[in-house]
């Protein structure tokens, strides 16, 4: 085992035993056996926060509870802290305590990254709340106060009352997040960072998700795991066949060879040469080649026709018709 994969896999371990004393099964709440592998706890994370997504399920009154366990679930495993495995409580979304937006941003993805997968670093300077000299006022609220004026007599006023907090300021501190690109992943699929989002001075930040934007590329098209492309032969390779190499997104070469007649319009399929399916890695798409053919551009000599006319043996073809089917 590689030194990096190692000391991944313990701290992995030390998630693990942790997920345990804290006596919730995190495992059940993403729906994965206790043997899965990394890969199979996101895979899961992530099918099952589109399943669960607030916006998604509307009429279900604990869709937020829901998705906020999940995503405990998940952070757990993954990003948990010390203090919680030893003794501290889930970070809960106490509906009381107060929490700072999420942020969504736009991480834009090339094809080449969504077929052979990535690890993007971005850079985030993020405010954090930390101590700074002096009291400020804090968790302030309405309060009655009853004061006596007299015998039987007493007087009730309102009042804000404030605690006081020790002070804070928020500092700008640089943090290096590591979004990975899965292979396969499709356009709006979100990554979530938890706690990443904006900071709330008197509660909890919210979180940070990067929301994954496929660019287009010059010479693919996706279509689901399928890959589109144009190819523009000679006429005289239409007629006499061809070869060649179309360079994939990875460098690899997809070999095309005909020896019959291609029609512009025709289409090739290169069955697994798509994209890889994102639940399954090892399921491919499709290329999809369609042909167009160039015609000569300069005018033929009269010996040029002649020899054409003799060659293809090809009698007149003048059926005049409207294109529609069945008619
Ligand atoms: C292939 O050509 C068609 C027709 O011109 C066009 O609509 C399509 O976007 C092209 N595909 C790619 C991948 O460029």
């Amino acid at each position: 085992m590689a030194p990096q994969n190692l000391s991944t896999f313990c701290l992995l371990l030390l998630y693990l035993i942790g997920a345990v004393i804290a006596g919730r099964d995190f495992y059940k709440i993403l729906g994965v056996p206790r043997s899965a592998s990394i890969k199979d706890i996101k895979k899961a994370y992530r099918k099952l926060a589109l399943q669960l997504h607030p916006d998604r399920n509307p009429d279900d009154p604990q869709a937020q509870e829901k998705f906020q366990d999940l995503g405990a679930a998940y952070e757990y495993i993954f990003f948990g802290d010390f203090g919680f495995m030893f003794g501290g409580t889930p970070r809960q979304q106490d509906r009381n305590i107060p929490r700072g937006s999420d942020i969504i941003v736009d991480l834009e993805v090339t094809l080449e990254e969504v077929y052979a997968g990535n690890f993007v670093e971005v850079v985030r300077n993020k405010p954090v709340a930390r101590q700074a000299p002096g009291k400020r006022k804090c968790n302030c609220r309405q309060e009655m106060r009853t004061t006596q004026l007299g015998p039987g007599r007493f007087q009730m006023t309102q009042e804000v009352v404030c605690d006081e907090c020790p002070n804070v300021k928020l500092v700008n501190e640089e943090r290096t997040l590591e979004v990975e690109i899965e292979p396969g992943v499709r356009d709006g699929m979100e990554y979530p960072f938890i706690g990443e989002g904006e900071p709330h001075v008197d509660g909890e930040p919210g979180d940070l998700r990067f929301r994954i934007k496929v660019v287009k590329h010059r010479i693919f098209e996706r279509r689901g795991d399928d890959l589109y492309t144009n190819v523009t032969i000679s006429l005289v390779e239409s007629l006499v066949g061809f070869e060649m190499d179309i360079t994939h997104l990875d460098g690899h070469k997809v070999h095309i060879s005909r020896d019959k007649i291609t029609r512009p319009g025709a289409k090739l399929w290169k069955k697994g040469e798509g994209l890889p399916n994102f639940d399954n890695n090892n399921i491919k798409g499709s290329l999809i080649i369609t042909f167009d053919v160039d015609f000569p551009k300069e005018q033929l000599t009269e010996e040029a026709r002649e020899g054409i006319r003799q060659l293809l043996k090809q009698g007149p073809v003048q059926k005049v018709y409207n294109g529609l089917q069945g008619y």
